[in-house]
């Protein structure tokens, strides 16, 4: 079957017979993918359905909820916890984690997800996205704790993303590389357009929210410092700016033609340990970076190997093309 007719379905299906796995993975993810057309549908009307808009609300975080930021959550739950294949899940905009209800089956795998992420950008409508990501539920115990989900990036099962763009995209990995789908909004379906997505090792355009700067560290202001010096500078080469505020569409940026995007630790944000979320953002981001051929650091240690604290916990983010990123880590082994 050539690839641009492939179903998403068709493909992890493909994957399972390959691979191995359960059957309860794919059919997770296709709950998964239901979810995010659904957002992708409310993202779409935008303000003829009245999705935009901000709530009285905040998150756990302390930060205002949009519409959407809600409605995108309630869509992940509602069409993730009757099929039976979790025990609970946890987002960026619950408290709590939430386990799978009385009256419904469970089922061997916890799911995380930042349902709606770059919200600041929805009532500009500049592109958002949804990250999510598969771990492994314990065995043979009874109940479901926070602790459960405390796990290092190395054991997710799965990680991908939504990007709601000018083409509504979903990105995934299972740890065989990374795959791509647009979605054909006649036909409903995501269709494989994107096999095997892989990050070139050079680049020369680095993310980062330059109004930070005054706050960053010696190593990050010195990477930065040298790629705006230019040819002019150490690196002898012009390198290019882009910040969209969404991390979905900088790290599809990145898998589409290199790049770095940082948000490192910087002053400002000291206390709370960075501003992007280790189980919501950074590990499912980091997963399919490293499974397309990048490298995905807080600056001084390897994302994917950090072992959680707690459910909401921040860490400093730098991801990218392979090269790039080690010399950012270099900088700060020398710092
Ligand atoms: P969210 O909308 O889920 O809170 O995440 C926003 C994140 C990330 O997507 C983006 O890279 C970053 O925050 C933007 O931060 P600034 O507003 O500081 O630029
Ligand atoms: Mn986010
Ligand atoms: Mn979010």
């Amino acid at each position: 079957m050539p690839h641009s007719q492939m179903t998403i379905t068709h493909f992890i299906i493909e994957q399972q017979r390959r691979f191995g796995g359960s059957g309860n993975l794919s059919m997770l993810l296709n709950d998964v993918v239901t979810a995010c057309k659904m957002i992708s549908n409310q993202v779409n009307h935008g303000a003829l359905v009245g999705a935009l808009g901000s709530l009285d609300s905040e998150n756990v975080q302390g930060e205002t909820q949009k519409k959407l930021d809600v409605l995108s959550n309630e869509y992940f739950i509602d069409h993730t916890q009757y099929g039976g294949h979790l025990m609970a899940m946890a987002s960026e905009e619950m408290d709590d984690i939430y386990p799978i209800p009385e009256e419904f089956p469970k089922g061997h795998y916890l799911l995380t997800f930042d349902p709606l992420d770059g919200s600041s950008n929805i009532d500009v409508n500049v592109s958002v996205g949804t990250i999510f990501s598969i771990l492994r539920a314990p065995t043979g115990k009874i109940g479901v704790t926070k602790e459960d989900f405390l796990q290092p990036g190395t054991e997710q099962v799965c990680a991908g993303y939504a990007l709601y763009g000018p083409s509504t995209m979903l990105v995934l990995t299972t740890g065989q590389g990374v795959f791509g789908f647009t979605l054909d909004q006649n036909v409903g379906e995501f269709l494989l357009t994107h096999p095997s997505m892989r990050i070139p090792e050079e680049t020369s355009e680095f993310a980062i929210n330059m109004s930070r700067s005054r706050f960053w560290e010696p190593p990050v202001r010195r990477y930065v410092e040298e790629c705006v010096a230019g040819k002019e500078g150490p690196r002898a080469s012009d390198f290019n700016m882009r910040w969209i505020a969404s991390m979905v569409a900088e790290v599809h940026r990145i898998l589409t033609r290199g790049g770095v995007f940082m948000y490192p630790i910087d002053d400002k944000i000291r206390d709370s340990g960075g501003k992007l979320r280790l189980l919501y953002e950074a590990n499912p981001m980091s997963f399919i970076v490293e499974q397309a051929g990048g490298m995905s650091i807080t600056g001084r240690e390897r994302i994917m190997e950090m072992k959680p604290r707690s459910l909401h916990q921040r860490v400093p983010v730098i991801l990218g093309s392979r090269t790039e990123v080690q010399r950012i880590a270099d900088y700060h082994t020398e710092s």
